[in-house]
């Protein structure tokens, strides 16, 4: 799974700008110096040193990971600092389910990964409870499955699969508003990893919960968990994620109605689910959270800029994981360290930047964009004035494809650096052309016009009177994707 890779991006307006003309000698210097100074074996090596052990937000490994980072970027001789906040995170202490069949037997279902030292599947801040039910399928768990469905899942614990465009977090409150008592999720993509679990949050909203709108600093006002607006954020029924097999082994046993025929073409496992309940099968599901103030940290390495230094570009990246976070989000992590690297190199033979460079390390991303909210809740005013663009990177290598989502001001210069990039998988062209070719790069323009979840700054921003940020976020390829930066120099 230890995917090794290499990253991207890079901004730059002044590469649109007439003026930036006069450095172009010295810009192709840098450039070049730039793009010959990446390397896998140090890309290869952070990872590896990220992804020993699973950095959860909150435990003692991830705040090994800060250091890590922080480390890294002092000895580049970068600026740096980590900025902390005290945030209310969520973890489980314990949870069963059983299937109880009509003929008497009973089967305890796994709710943890064979082999891994890794925390136990949950939905964080899914509230505890002990739900003894019928089962019932509601496919993807929409208001139109509902209707389909055409049952009442009263008082019932509801199986739905991923896939059909919700948040979890909604998936949990459609079911919640259609009366059933607990919901479990299952992954029904692909046959290689059916006892996996996908971990995840089902808070609504970003940011620490008992502090929304302000950065949870040291001494700063905390709601109370009983505050209308901290409980409004989270569930009232509890929910869970299983396993592929565990799903099957549930939905296989259910009787009464039949699977709508909408449903049926989609299902991955077809052999497997005739009927959707709700029962005969019984399933008796204990969930025992809690949820748990837990010191987090951000951590920052500036490149002040010479000519523009109150305009700030950002790198940023979320460093806690679910796990081992191997492709999520340590990929993108290893390779903001080697961009850190690199500019440090350049920095070292005379580079300045034009403008002021950030590379930001998030904690907490996982169970709400926690880490990165803080901070920007913390600097509003000073970010509303000096940011000018927010670049992320999460997974920065899965799979196969380019796949980019950017506010309409990057399109153009996403696909000029596209053009500057050696498809690492296929030899004498450039990802742009590769892109173009696909699916993703006939619909390029829609992607290009998405704007993802993970670009929380715009959101939190737009919340606010502020605008005018532009964002990106990239997920790169495969194989070797090594973006290039130019025009900032
Ligand atoms: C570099 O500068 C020289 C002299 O000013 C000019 O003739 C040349 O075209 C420049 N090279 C580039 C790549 O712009
Ligand atoms: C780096 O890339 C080269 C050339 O593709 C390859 O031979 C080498 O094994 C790679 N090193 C690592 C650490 O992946
Ligand atoms: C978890 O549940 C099991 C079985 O119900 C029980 O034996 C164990 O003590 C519980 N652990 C905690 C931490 O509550
Ligand atoms: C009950 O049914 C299940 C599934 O068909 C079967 O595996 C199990 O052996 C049965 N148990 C009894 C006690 O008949
Ligand atoms: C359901 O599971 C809980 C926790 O394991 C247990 O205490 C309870 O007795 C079970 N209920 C039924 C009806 O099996």
């Amino acid at each position: 799974m230890v995917a090794i890779l290499i990253l991207i991006i890079l901004g730059f307006y002044s590469f649109h700008f007439p003026h930036s003309l006069k450095h172009s000698n010295k810009s192709t210097t840098f450039q070049s110096l730039f793009l010959s100074s990446s390397s896998n074996s140090t890309i290869s090596s952070y990872l590896r040193t990220l992804t020993m052990h699973p950095h959860l937000a909150g435990t003692k490994s991830n705040s090994n990971t800060a250091l890590f980072v922080l480390n890294h970027f002092t000895s580049l001789n970068l600026k740096s600092h980590t900025t902390s906040y005290n945030v209310l995170l969520s973890y489980p202490l314990n949870s069963s389910l059983s299937i109880h069949l009509t003929n008497g037997s009973f089967l305890n279902l796994p709710l943890t990964e064979p082999g891994l030292d890794v925390v136990h599947a949950y939905h964080a801040y899914s509230p505890s409870g002990s739900v003894y039910a019928k089962a019932v399928f509601v496919n993807y768990g929409r208001e139109i499955d509902y209707h389909t469905l055409g049952v009442d899942v009263k008082g019932c614990i509801v199986i739905a699969r991923k896939g059909g465009g919700l948040g979890r977090g909604t998936v949990v409150e459609k079911a919640e508003k259609n009366g059933a008592a607990a919901v479990l999720i299952y992954n029904d993509e692909g046959d290689t990893w059916r006892n996996g679990f996908e971990r995840g949050n089902v808070m609504k909203g970003v940011g620490d919960p008992v502090s929304p709108g302000w950065g949870s600093v040291d001494g700063s006002e905390r709601l109370s968990l009983e505050d209308n607006e901290v409980l409004e954020r989270f569930p009232k029924i509890p929910s869970m994620p299983i396993s592929a097999d565990v799903a099957d082994a549930i939905l296989s046993s259910l009787g009464d109605n039949l699977v709508p025929l909408e449903w049926r073409n989609t299902l991955k496992s077809k052999g497997v689910i005739s009927h959707v309940g709700p029962g005969p099968t019984m399933l008796n599901f204990t969930y025992l959270g809690e949820k748990k103030v837990s010191t987090i940290q951000n951590v920052f390495a500036v490149i002040k800029g010479s000519e523009e230094p109150d305009r700030h570009v950002l790198l940023g990246n979320h460093r806690d994981a679910w796990t081992y976070g191997a492709v999520d989000p340590s990929s993108g992590t290893a390779a903001l360290l080697d961009l850190a690297r690199r500019y440090s190199i350049l920095l070292s033979s005379g580079w300045k930047p034009r403008r002021t460079i950030v590379l930001c390390s998030w904690d907490a991303e996982e169970f709400g964009m926690i880490g990165s909210t803080e901070w920007v809740e913390q600097n509003l005013i000073n970010l509303g004035s000096k940011a000018v663009a927010y670049l992320n990177v999460d997974c920065a290598v899965q799979g196969p494809g380019f796949f980019v989502g950017s506010t309409p001001q990057l399109d153009s210069l996403i696909r000029e650096v596209t053009k500057k990039v050696k498809d690492p998988d296929s030899k004498g062209v450039s990802v742009y052309e590769t892109w173009s070719a696909s699916d993703e790069g006939n619909n390029g323009f829609h992607l290009l016009m998405c704007i993802t979840e993970k670009i929380f700054l715009s959101i939190t921003l737009l919340s606010t009177p502020i605008t005018g940020w532009q964002n990106m976020e990239i997920h790169s390829s495969s194989a070797m994707l090594p973006l290039l930066e130019f025009g900032a120099f």
